[in-house]
């Protein structure tokens, strides 16, 4: 796990996103600090990419293991050639999809450029490196104004659910970064997509914000790296480490595809028409009546946090359809129902 030493607890400040506001977290950031911020999918937890030292204090904050590799956020596509030996793969996806929720796994350079390299921390041992464009004007202006490239894990404490609004951020990392970006709710609500691009095939790693039939509809065939097909365990050499199975877990127990529901039980429900037991289950919150798959991936996270009354609680998801976002959405279910290591 995370290195050894205590953590020095700060004070953290939730900032909206004004002029003065974002010249203090771009200090912080460039004194190697630590700043949570909006993008389109969930709320990154931002650290200067250049330094080995800013990055540290990320897995420190989180309590990552250090096997598992930060993504790298940048301004602009044209920035991945300065850290990056971008394939002709990549710059195509690049092209189709930046600045967007989708990441790319390009191999990283190793050459500094203008002196500088992002740091072996980001990479956790690999010879890849994942970047990644964000959309959303507060990831955009931070990157702008820092002028840094930000590696940016998802701002919760490792293993748990991934944050959608500053106070997720708040509930889970208080006193151990400095500053939040408040920006409200993400649009997406779910992670990016992740996509290796280093060779001339695309392979998917993970599920994400953008469906695997908007990629084909550009890249062509995708196949499915090891990473989503297996039974991902801590002790296997991953190729992408932070698919661990129990991941984005809530404390309660959740169970999946319920074509009825208990009376000690909460539904996370989908769709126009409940399931058995509705009327006499704890609490029901609906991801979409209507059955809007984006609508659903944007409540997933805040809803599971609703849901969560504690480890003894148990959640009852009603089936939720594999198509387009709908794969992403029952990948982040299936993690949450794994057995906790
Ligand atoms: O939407 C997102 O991707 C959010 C926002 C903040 O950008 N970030 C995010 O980061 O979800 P994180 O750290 O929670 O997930 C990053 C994933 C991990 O599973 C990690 O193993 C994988 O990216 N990854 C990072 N570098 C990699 C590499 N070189 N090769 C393969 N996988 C890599
Ligand atoms: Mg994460």
């Amino acid at each position: 796990m995370a290195g050894g030493k205590p953590i020095l607890m700060k004070k953290t400040q939730i900032l909206s996103p004004t002029d003065p506001h974002y010249q203090l977290a771009a200090q912080c950031l460039q004194d190697n600090g630590l700043v949570s911020f909006p993008t389109e999918t969930v709320y990154g937890l931002g650290a200067n990419a250049l330094s080995d030292q800013a990055m540290t204090g990320i897995f420190q904050a989180k309590s990552r293991p250090h096997f598992n590799p930060l993504i790298i956020h940048l301004a602009c596509s044209e920035d991945a050639e300065k850290w990056a030996n971008m394939t002709d793969l990549a710059r195509q996806a690049a092209a189709a999809f930046w600045p967007g929720p989708v990441t790319l796994i390009v191999p990283r350079r190793t050459q500094p450029y203008q002196g500088q390299k992002i740091g072996l921390m980001a990479s956790a041992g690999l010879d890849t490196i994942a970047l990644r464009v964000p959309d959303g004007e507060i990831a955009q202006k931070l990157l702008t104004i820092s002028n840094l490239p930000l590696a940016a894990p998802s701002a919760n404490p490792s293993g748990k659910l991934s944050p959608t609004r500053a106070e997720h951020v708040m509930a889970g990392l208080s006193g151990r970064i400095d500053y939040i970006l408040d920006g409200g709710a993400c649009a997406i609500g779910l992670e990016s997509t992740i996509l290796d691009v280093s060779g001339t095939q695309p392979i998917l790693l993970r599920q994400g914000g953008k469906s695997v039939a908007d990629l084909e509809a550009v890249l062509g065939p995708i196949s499915f790296g090891d990473k989503i097909t297996q039974d991902y365990s801590i002790a296997s050499p991953a190729r992408a480490p932070g698919m661990l199975s129990s991941h984005y877990a809530p404390e309660a127990s959740v169970r999946l595809a319920a074509q009825s529901v208990k009376s000690s039980e909460s539904l996370l429900a989908f769709g126009e028409y409940l399931i058995e037991g509705a009327d006499q289950c704890q609490k029901i919150l609906n991801l979409s009546p209507h059955g809007n798959l984006a609508e659903a991936a944007s409540n997933l996270f805040q809803y599971l946090r609703d849901l969560d009354q504690g480890e003894n609680s148990k959640i009852a998801v009603m089936p939720i359809p594999e198509t387009g976002l709908g794969a992403a959405i029952n990948d982040r279910l299936r993690r949450a129902a794994a057995p906790r290591h």
